[in-house]
């Protein structure tokens, strides 16, 4: 049998109880600044959905879709995919609950913090199952709503204290403005057909927009005198485009206008956005927050008319980025047994602990010596230990002792107080 059976697949992580504390920070400070902050509601959509979906939303052309779907037939013969993003989902689920009616209020704010599945060649900040901290917003084309929402992204970075960002907003255009560029730039590039990277040729066929961000150098070169995107928009798009970026500097956010930004998905139009960091960590992987106006899609899903925007966030990236991860909860009291005879009482004791007090207690449980127990009690951080032997039990009469200063105060164990524990 194949040795690697028994190792994750490729890009993937267990997440041990060491680093829980940052994912358990991640998801606190979501609902603090998310939940609390904007009003934005939690939802969790299936892990797994109809292929169409995905297709019919990110685009046949798009990576996301064509390379790198976890896509399946299941016993039924229905293709399904697990979700390579959040949005397709949520705006499903918006649909199909009818979140679009009238005892809703307006706009309709969501959140999700779920595990999204791309095959990716897996590298630092890209695996192939990731978390994505995302939002979505339906019902309002305020251009102030696109500010609030990225505000909302930047709160969440600030919270950890991540500086060195830089937000990169870039707009498409409405529907008629994003055609006439995507024409423009396919004549402007269709006569550089034969130099293009082989990537690139198969895009000015599917998705010539992406060339826009392709990586090649001589891609590059050929797109110094490509048209440009804000020229092809019409003066609603122009006059939208000013009133988010009037926004954004009323909010004082610090943002850079890159037109050559396009984004992987085919679902947005008018104002698209990235967060990118500089660490170098992340040199391949910078962009930790992406998002965008996607109107029409709730539509496509046979829903009303509804516009509406939203952003998908790396959390992998982030936590890279954060680095540090902190330690587990203190336990409160280490229990020494003498030897296993006295098991029953300490356990008992532990039980009593915890209940009453809600402290964390820690005991041995494989007949180790007293001086290896008092070494996990020093590992562990322990802040009180009591040493349980014969004695203890007779008497009910427990030593407590504070492990910072090995200071000692006898209590009984019916006398037992919090205070006690100070
Ligand atoms: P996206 O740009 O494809 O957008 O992904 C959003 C973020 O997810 C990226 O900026 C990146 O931080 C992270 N990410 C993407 N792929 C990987 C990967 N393989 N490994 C680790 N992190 C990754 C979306 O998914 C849209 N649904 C965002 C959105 C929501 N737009 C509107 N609403």
């Amino acid at each position: 049998m194949s040795e690697k059976l028994f190792q994750k697949p490729k890009g993937t992580a267990d997440l041990l109880p060491s680093v829980q504390p940052i994912w358990q920070k991640i998801t606190a400070i979501a609902k603090e600044i998310f939940e609390h902050r904007y009003n934005f509601g939690r939802i969790d959509t299936p892990l797994f959905e109809n292929y169409d979906i995905f297709e019919r939303t990110s685009g046949d052309s798009s990576d996301v879709v064509s390379k790198e779907m976890y896509d399946f037939y299941d016993k039924g013969k229905r293709r399904m995919a697990l979700r390579p993003e959040g949005t397709a989902g949520v705006v499903r689920a918006y649909v199909e609950n009818k979140l679009y009616g009238p005892e809703y209020e307006k706009p309709v704010n969501l959140y999700y913090l779920e595990s999204m599945f791309r095959y990716e060649r897996p590298q630092a900040g890209r695996m192939r199952e990731f978390h994505q901290l995302g939002a979505e917003s339906f019902g309002s084309d305020s251009p102030f709503l696109d500010a609030q929402v990225i505000q909302m992204a930047i709160d969440f970075f600030q919270a950890f204290k991540l500086t060195n960002l830089l937000v990169k907003i870039n707009s498409l255009g409405n529907d008629a403005s994003r055609a006439a560029f995507r024409q423009a730039l396919v004549d402007y590039l269709s006569q550089y057909e034969e130099q293009l990277s082989q990537d690139s040729k198969v895009r000015l066929k599917t998705n010539p927009l992406r060339i826009l961000d392709s990586k090649d150098a001589n891609d590059q070169k050929l797109l110094v005198g490509a048209p440009q995107i804000l020229d092809y928009l019409d003066q609603d798009s122009k006059d939208r485009f000013k009133q988010v970026t009037d926004a954004l500097d009323a909010f004082g956010v610090n943002y850079e206008i890159d037109e050559k930004l396009v984004r992987g998905l085919d679902y947005y139009n008018n104002t698209i956005f990235e967060i990118e960091t500089q660490d170098p960590k992340l040199k391949s992987a910078a962009t930790i927050c992406g998002g965008g106006r996607y109107s029409g899609m709730v539509e496509e899903f046979g829903g009303p008319d509804t516009p509406a925007i939203g952003f998908g966030i790396g959390l992998e990236r982030l936590i890279t980025l954060i680095g540090e991860v902190e330690e587990r909860d203190q336990v409160d009291v280490y229990i020494v047994q003498t030897d296993s005879s006295v098991s029953a009482f300490a356990n008992l004791l532990a039980k009593r602990l915890r209940e009453t007090f809600h402290f964390s207690v820690l005991l041995d449980y494989t007949n180790r010596s007293m001086k290896s127990q008092f070494r996990s009690a020093d590992r562990t951080k322990a802040s009180y230990s009591i040493v349980i032997g014969d004695q203890e039990v007779q008497s009910k009469e427990l030593t407590l002792k504070k492990m910072a200063d090995g200071s000692q105060k006898k209590v009984l164990l019916d006398n037992l107080r919090i205070e006690d524990f100070s």
